[in-house]
Formats: C-alpha cells, structure tokens, sequence
C-alpha cells in the first residue's frame, strides 16, 4: 500500500532525482515539479534520463500559482528542493525563485486549506556567512566576513571581531545564519517562511541545511556547482585542478544518498518539525586534500595550480556540527572518495560536448566574481 503522494520540486535536478529514488523505495507515489531549467538542463525541455521512470513528471514553475495549485493537488508530503543557484550577479532571480517560490507554497496550502503532513525545505551551509570561529583571548566568536583588503593581499584567514588576534575554525552550528550573498540570503528566507509560517499555520515543516553534496546526477553545466565538477572536468583533460586561496581552506563534504536518507528521516520524524538541521559530512577536509582525492579517483598525477585567486563573498573555513541529525538517528555512510568515484563514473557517461570547467572560470573571472591577491 503506498505511505502517500510526495511532491519534490526540483526533481529533476541532483539532490530531487536521488530523494524520489529513495521516495519509491519507502512506497511513496512520488511527484516531480520541474521547469528543467538551463544551466542546469540542456535546454532542450527533456526531461532527464537519470530520474526515475515511476515518477510522475510535471512541467511547471514555482514562480506561478497555478503551477503549484496543480502540483499540490493530493499531495501529503512536499520536498521543496527547486532553486535558483549560481553566482550571477542577477539578484532578483534568486528572491523571485527561492523565496517568492516557497512563499507561494505556504500561500496556497493555506488558502486551498490542503492537507500537507509535513513540508521540507532545502537550504544551504552557505547561510552561516563566516561562521564560528575561536580566539585564545574572546572565546567563540562569530567573524562578519572578511576584510576584501585583506584578501587584496592574500590574507585569506579572517581575524577575531573583537581583538584582531588570530582565530580558529570550529563546527557551525543551527543556532547560528549570517548569509552574505543574494543565493545565501534568499536560502535563509526560505528557512526562515518554513519555520515561522509553518508554525503560525500549523504545517509541520523541516529545513536541510546541506553542506557540499556530492555524486552523480549532478548538473556539469553551472558554475555554482563547485570543486568537484571543475577539478574531475581539469583532471580528464589533464590539466591540473585550479585551487583558489592557498588551497588549506576546509570544508565538509556529503554523498546524495546520505542526504536523500536525512530528507526521509525527518518526515517520519516529529520532533524535527520546526527544526533546521546541518546535514554535512562530520569532518572538515582541505580543498588541497580535496583535489588530492579527486586526483586519486580519476588517477590523475598533476599537481594542482594554486592561483592565488578568491571568489568574491566567499567563507574561508566551513564544516558543519552535524550532532543534531545524528541524535535524530542519521549518520552520513560514504567518505569523500566513495562519493568522487560515483560522480567520476557517471560523468565519464555524460556526453561532454564543450569545456564546461574553462567556460565556467572565464565567466567567473569575466563578472569579476574571480580576484588576484597581489
Ligand atoms: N547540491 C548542493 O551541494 C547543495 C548544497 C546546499 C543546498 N542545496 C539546495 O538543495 C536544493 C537542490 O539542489 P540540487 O543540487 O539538487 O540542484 P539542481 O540544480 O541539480 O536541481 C534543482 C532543480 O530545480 C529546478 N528548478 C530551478 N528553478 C525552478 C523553478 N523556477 N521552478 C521549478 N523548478 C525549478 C531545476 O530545473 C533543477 O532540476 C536546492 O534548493 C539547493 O539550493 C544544494
């Protein structure tokens, strides 16, 4: 017998294909609401052959009412995974997606009076801005970026708020969100609706914050999509893997399908309604141990270029506490590597018909999102 009709939005895209996959196995009917939008599509209105025959497909925008009225029709659990994700400075789009876009789906839940049993909600790691930092003199403190003259120079490691002194990374935790860029911003609004219009109209609702997710399906097209996607693409055409900063900044890494679990486990779970969790790796790796893994993956031996180069409004030190999920009965299962020999796998089937990673860097370098430390 099925457990209900699932709606993931954005189901076509990385994380949406991977939690229908796992949707089906748990014996929910599941419904995909997709504009397969380009970049991340090819632009040609197919769907893609990675998502699950079983779904039911339909084309439609979460910009439009309509679409959602049509889409929300039968449904007791929503994944509201659509979203606008690059770097571009077109900062409208981002709102117009992201938060209009979940603000229409607490609108017409409440205005059509739907059953809706539980709504989740993907942010983002990037919502912490900076983070959380320690300082032998302050104790914890919380950075408000970094000082762009100090990146001038190649400083690249941020200092303590309240004295100057040198500070230290430590795990980001849910209490805590200071985005700084139009994607990151329009995430947390997306959180922030979930969490308090839920609450106000009794919608149990759940937002993932996802640290970097990794495996196949994910989209070779954008730029937004990360370290993974341009190193694998540099290393297959032998050239080295571009490395911004001095390369020793951390990060946390997670495999779809423990994210796609950790989206399931809180539907059946009530005391995750109204929560945010982290859903990350649990340990931090360098980009420079990272590209050194993607090398490993793909048999590669050149060495990576450090360019001294550093994306506007970047964090320098990101990994995520991830203890809240886990109480909750999660644990990510696959390392970084298992994840790197998945997407390498899938993507040496892709048929790669341009030079996605050349492409993506000139434009960044083209917008000015791409600066040199002298
Ligand atoms: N991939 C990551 O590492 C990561 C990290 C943190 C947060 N997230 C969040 O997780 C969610 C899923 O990310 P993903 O990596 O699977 O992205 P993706 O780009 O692979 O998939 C997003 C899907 O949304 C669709 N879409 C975009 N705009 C739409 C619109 N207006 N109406 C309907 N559909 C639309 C796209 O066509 C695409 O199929 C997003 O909300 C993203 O912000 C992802």
């Amino acid at each position: 017998m099925s457990k209900g009709l699932a709606l993931i939005t954005g189901g076509a895209g990385f994380i949406g294909s991977h939690t229908a996959t796992e949707l089906l196995l748990a014996g929910y009917a599941v419904r995909v609401l997709d504009n397969l939008s380009t970049p991340v599509h090819d632009g040609t209105g197919k769907w893609p052959e990675w998502l699950s025959r079983d779904v039911e497909r339909m084309s439609g925008d979460v910009r439009h009412r309509e679409d959602w009225r049509k889409a929300l029709r039968g449904v007791d659990v929503v994944f509201h995974l659509a979203a606008y994700q690059d770097l571009l400075p077109n900062f409208s789009q981002f709102f117009h997606v992201n938060s209009v876009g979940t603000a229409l789906l607490y609108e017409v839940i409440v205005a059509e009076k739907l059953p809706v049993r539980k709504v989740v909600v993907a942010s983002s790691q990037f919502v912490y801005g900076e983070g959380r930092y320690k300082c032998a003199k302050d104790g914890e403190v919380f950075p408000d970026g970094r000082d762009p003259q100090r990146l001038a120079k190649g400083l690249w490691d941020p200092i303590c708020p309240k004295c100057g002194g040198a500070i230290t990374p430590l795990p980001l935790l849910e209490t805590h969100a200071n985005p700084k860029n139009q994607y990151s911003i329009a995430k947390y609004s997306q959180e922030l609706m979930a969490i308090a219009l839920g609450k106000n109209y009794g919608i149990p609702s759940v937002a993932m914050r996802y640290s970097i997710v990794q495996g196949p399906h994910q989209s070779f097209r954008n730029a937004y999509s990360g370290a993974l996607r341009i190193f694998t693409l540099q290393l297959m055409k032998g050239r080295a893997a571009t490395v911004f900063e001095d390369g020793t900044q951390l990060r946390d890494y997670v495999n779809v399908s423990d994210v796609a679990r950790a989206n399931l486990l809180v539907l059946d779970k009530d005391e995750a309604n109204f929560q945010v969790f982290n859903v990350g790796g649990g340990r931090g790796y360098t980009v420079l141990e990272f590209a050194q893994i993607v090398a490993d993956a793909l048999g590669a031996r050149v060495q990576p270029d450090v360019t001294g180069e550093y994306r506007v409004g970047d964090t320098r030190h990101s990994v995520s506490d991830i203890s809240k999920l886990q109480k909750l009965g999660w644990q990510p299962t696959k390392t970084p590597l298992e994840s790197v020999r998945e997407y390498v796998e899938w993507i040496r089937q892709q048929k790669l018909d341009r030079d996605y990673a050349a492409e993506a860097l000139a434009r960044l370098r083209k917008m000015g999102a791409l600066r040199k430390a002298s």
